[in-house]
């Protein structure tokens, strides 16, 4: 299936509900404590992305019944809100994803872990090393690289951190439909003749292609455990797993993190996203300023 690529009208509607995501999780960090239910989580983003004339994508996305996914600490990601209590040592990775305007809308997806209390040093590793690792992925980007280029880098770089890359879940391509093409695998797919890659392409990204970098990296087998209700997925070991996503929009001169966040999400990060190295929101707003090579077509 081809790749889409949006047109201006496109990015500004997705700027949009990636804003709306973003600003849900610097919501949900507010609330973040021991003690909180994760469907109190779900509660808290469901009235939030609502009250903005917006409709929770997870909610009725292929039977899934809420609104929000909560992953905590051996989930590695589709955790189903529920009566859990959060504790002191947890960690919990929501992922947020809006649909925007609530009829005929576009998708922004989202997700950061959240460190519950006192994290142990496990979870600081997991966590700091999924958080880069996303950071890693998008430096990769621009208009011209290779899509495998994102995985290679993350897997070199987690593997070294001696963390493990999830293989069975990957990023994907976002707008007017949650889930579409590319696959964004996080790791460098085995490329012998032979081995079955679904419709994993290899494809030269282009300016005006939007999709997610959500790397799930575990601290010991990157084997998951889908469980009996066909959502949570563990990791095979139930050693701890952490995860962060953006929506990024290839540009001529890099990468347009649709998801960036001017404000600190508590419980999560000490500086906003977008004060972050090379991925800055000016680096960014220069990469809008840079006029492309050819025209971007569609929507
Ligand atoms: N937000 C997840 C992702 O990053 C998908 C969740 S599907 C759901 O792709 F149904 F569980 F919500
Ligand atoms: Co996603
Ligand atoms: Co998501």
């Amino acid at each position: 299936m081809a790749v889409e690529r949006l047109n201006k009208k496109g990015i500004e509607a997705m700027r949009a509900s990636c804003q709306l995501a973003a600003r849900t999780l610097v919501m949900v960090g507010e609330h973040v404590r021991p003690g909180i239910t994760t469907d109190e989580i779900n509660t808290l983003v469901h009235e939030f992305i609502v009250a903005h004339d917006a409709h929770p994508s997870p909610l009725g996305y292929r039977g899934y019944p809420k609104s929000v996914c909560t992953s905590v600490n051996e989930c590695v990601c589709h955790g189903i809100p529920g009566d859990y209590a959060l504790k002191d040592g947890d960690i919990v990775n929501v992922d947020v994803t809006t649909y925007l305007p609530k009829k005929h809308g576009w998708h922004g997806d989202t997700s950061v872990t959240f460190y519950v209390g006192q994290p142990s040093e496990d979870a600081k590793r997991v966590v700091e090393t999924a958080r880069r690792a996303l950071e890693v992925g998008i430096e990769q980007v621009r208009h011209g690289a290779r899509l495998w280029d994102i995985g290679a880098a993350i897997q070199e770089f987690a593997e070294g951190r001696g963390c493990s890359v999830v293989r069975d879940y990957v990023g994907h391509g976002v707008g007017r439909e949650f889930h579409a093409a590319p696959q964004v695998p996080h790791y460098l797919p085995d490329k012998r003749p032979g081995m079955f890659l679904g419709d994993m392409r290899n494809i030269r990204l282009k300016e005006g292609m939007v999709f997610t970098i959500e790397p799930m990296i575990n601290l010991g087998t990157h084997a998951c455990e889908l469980q009996d209700d066909d959502w949570t997925v563990l990791t095979a070991d139930r050693k701890l797993s952490a995860q962060f996503e953006h929506t990024i929009l290839v540009t001529h001169a890099g990468a347009e993190v649709l998801t960036v966040r001017t404000e600190v999400v508590k419980h999560c990060e000490d500086v906003p996203w977008a004060d972050v190295g090379p991925l800055s929101a000016p680096a960014a707003w220069e990469a809008r300023q840079t006029p492309g090579e050819g025209s971007v077509v569609v929507r």
